[in-house]
């Protein structure tokens, strides 16, 4: 049977007593060399897990960063330490992802798993060098992508190895498209899209890609501030795209047109400044001050869009509420994490921001999938095809 995602998977290779070069996203936050969210390396753990069971050799490669060329302050090395933790054996670690020092490595790994080091040290990786893919791929007999959050990028690593081994997706990363893709293509209904965070900008073609497939469209964030205005409410200071005050209205008549209920904050939480320490209050979005700034929805709206979300079968959220990483201006995303944890529905967030919230309300496990990629699921739902995704074997 077809997994959703129409390209092969980790399940469907014979890997026993073979090299396997993993791509996994392990670009996580380090501060001062302490990790401090390590949820992409646990979320790699199953397919490190699935290929030593059934007797691969495994040698794990990622990017960290933006680096220009080697940087010590981005090294993997302390994920290898963090991943050998978490996966309970020892995670050996090359000090380069390709040349004499890759080759030893593998040579000598025997049946540790063995993490190579960043693979942007390289400018070719960036770049697709084919010498640079054909390097990496030379390491291994089976290539496995489990990197999610980089299948967005045409690099050496997610789309120029593929021409070299045999391509197949990790188990993370068939989730990710099975829940972002194929669920959001053809979706149990009613289907809702909670979208927010700063920018219409950056949410339009997503909003755009979606509004044919869904029946609930709930919009909050800053981005919300370009359809009240739009709508004909002062927003005072707030955040505004004024060139995209068309675009917000084609949206709200688009909606009308194909029978979307489309849900607008009613009431927001304002401040004198933007600032956790600013005058704020909770007003009707018709009574925003002068000169005040929108940072988050009201209670009001948190309580009619749970209200709106309760007949939903599946929600798809991407994009907070509000100023999350300021207290007075956290509600608004929390309570509404909480009420979509609490559904009965299949809830999928997009990654970034929206996986923070979730994460900082600690309800992680109260979803069906928080994506952990940030770009690579937005482009998810927008529709595209992500160039890691498409290089793989079609099942
Ligand atoms: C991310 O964190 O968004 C992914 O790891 C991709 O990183 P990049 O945006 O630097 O390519
Ligand atoms: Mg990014």
């Amino acid at each position: 049977m077809n997994n959703g995602i129409g390209k092969k998977t980790v399940r469907d290779i014979d890997v026993h007593g073979r090299r396997v070069l993993v791509r996994a996203d392990l670009n996580v936050p380090i501060e001062n060399g302490v990790i401090t969210d390590d949820t992409r390396i646990r979320e790699s753990l199953p397919t490190i897990r699935y290929l030593l069971d059934q007797g691969a050799q495994v040698i794990v490669c990622s990017h960290l960063g933006r680096p220009k060329g080697p940087d010590p302050a981005l090294s993997l090395a302390p994920v290898a330490g963090r991943m050998a933790n978490l996966l309970g054996q020892e995670v050996l670690f090359a000090e380069d992802c390709v040349g004499p020092k890759a080759e030893a490595a593998v040579q000598a790994m025997g049946h540790h798993v063995l993490l190579l080091e960043n693979l942007r040290f390289h400018p070719e990786e960036e770049k697709n060098d084919p010498e640079f893919a054909r390097q990496l791929a030379s390491l291994a007999e089976i290539f496995v992508n489990d990197a999610f959050g980089a299948a967005h990028r045409a690099h050496a690593s997610t789309e120029g190895v593929t021409h070299y081994l045999p391509a197949v997706a990790g188990l993370l990363m068939e989730k990710e498209v099975k829940y972002l893709g194929a669920l959001v293509a053809n979706p149990p209904h009613p289907f809702a899209a909670v979208v927010g965070g700063a920018k219409v900008s950056s949410k339009l073609p997503a909003i755009q890609h979606l509004l044919p497939k869904v029946d609930l469209l709930l919009v909050g964030g800053g981005m919300a501030n370009t359809f009240l205005k739009a709508k004909g409410y002062e927003i005072g200071a707030s955040l505004v795209e004024d060139d995209l005050l068309d675009a917000a209205r084609a949206v709200m008549r688009d909606a009308e047109t194909r029978g979307v209920e489309l849900h607008l904050p009613v009431d927001v939480v304002v401040a004198s400044r933007f600032a956790a320490d600013a005058e704020t209050a909770t007003v009707p979005v018709g009574e925003v001050p002068a000169g005040w700034l929108i940072l988050d929805i009201g209670p009001e709206t948190v309580r009619q869009f749970a209200n709106a979300l309760q007949r939903a079968k599946a929600v798809v959220w991407n994009g907070p509420m509000g100023v999350f990483e300021l207290e007075p201006f956290a509600s608004g995303s929390f309570d509404l994490a909480r009420a979509i944890a609490g559904l009965n529905a299949v809830t999928v967030v997009g990654g970034g921001e929206t996986a923070a919230v979730v994460a900082a309300a600690g309800l992680q496990d109260r979803f069906t999938h928080v994506s952990t990629g940030g770009g690579a699921s937005l482009e998810m739902l927008e529709g595209k095809t992500l160039p890691g995704v498409a290089a793989l074997l079609d099942a």
